[in-house]
């Protein structure tokens, strides 16, 4: 397993974390700079469903009061976990509502670029989604699924996540937009994803599922659906049947540099 300097918190009886000066700091930086840069990169579904949660800028919001909100809307709920967890673990949140939150924040020095997800990324970039009801509905039928399947078939099913969750673009009334979290929590990748330096492709789920990916730097390659009900009418697809399909015509040729470490390449439950 991949060595991380950061530690999850572990919250008190309450649900409660206790967070640093600096944390709650660094936490107001990150919001305050993140929704200025979204402001003509996110699809409108997204910036409203953040007003809907109305995250504080001065202080890192406790997972209580998140869910109270969320629960309220569509029955999901964050939980916090350790930093990385196992797929199992992973597919059997989704499929309960619950979405796994990291409970920690990077550290100032690293406050424009961090490989793993921390509780910015976690709740500005993953939360907001959740109170829409057909996203959130295809989340946690996603989940359900994946625990239908082979360790070796939901590892495949995961690159549905990564383009959609992850690095999902949307058509939208005011032109192409992102809704994914990988995306919208990440200033570099906010400035980068809607230029011509990357691909955009239709969403399709065959090309999906046939599409390697690194997590380590900005997609070359994004699809785009044209809107959330497109995810939850595929979810009620045979995936064993596609998942088939795709192993059988094998990978798209990958539009990156193989890197040296493999492992760090796709397969970690990092969202
Ligand atoms: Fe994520």
């Amino acid at each position: 397993m991949k060595k991380t300097p950061y530690v999850s918190k572990i919250p008190n009886e309450a649900g409660q974390i206790i967070w640093t000066p600096t944390e709650n700091e660094t936490w107001s930086i990150l919001i305050e700079r993140q929704k200025q840069a979204i402001l003509n990169c996110a699809t409108p579904l997204f910036t409203e469903a953040l007003a809907l949660v109305d995250f504080s800028h001065h202080h890192i919001p406790q997972l209580p009061e998140v869910n109270k909100r969320l629960l309220a809307q569509t029955g999901w709920q964050v939980q916090s976990v350790s930093a990385i967890i196992k797929p199992d673990e992973f597919f059997t949140l989704l499929a309960n509502k619950k979405f796994p939150a990291a409970t920690f924040i990077r550290i100032p020095e690293e406050l424009d670029y961090l490989q793993e997800p921390d509780i910015f990324h976690e709740l500005f970039g993953h939360v907001p989604l959740l109170s829409h009801p057909t996203y959130a509905q295809f989340m946690h039928k996603f989940g359900k699924k994946a625990l239908a399947l082979q360790p070796k078939d939901r590892s495949r099913l995961f690159r549905l996540f990564w383009f959609t969750v992850e690095f999902g673009l949307m058509n939208t009334s005011v032109g192409t937009r992102a809704y994914g979290a990988g995306i919208l929590s990440s200033i570099g990748e906010t400035k980068y994803a809607l230029t011509d330096a990357s691909i955009k492709k239709p969403f399709n789920l065959l090309d999906v599922l046939r599409t390697p990916f690194r997590v380590d730097i900005m997609q070359p390659l994004y699809y785009v659906i044209e809107s959330f009900e497109d995810l939850f009418k595929l979810i009620d697809c045979d995936f064993k049947e596609v998942l088939d399909e795709s192993r059988r015509l094998g990978d798209l040729a990958p539009l990156f540099e193989p890197k040296k470490n493999k492992i760090e390449i796709e397969g970690k439950m990092t969202c």
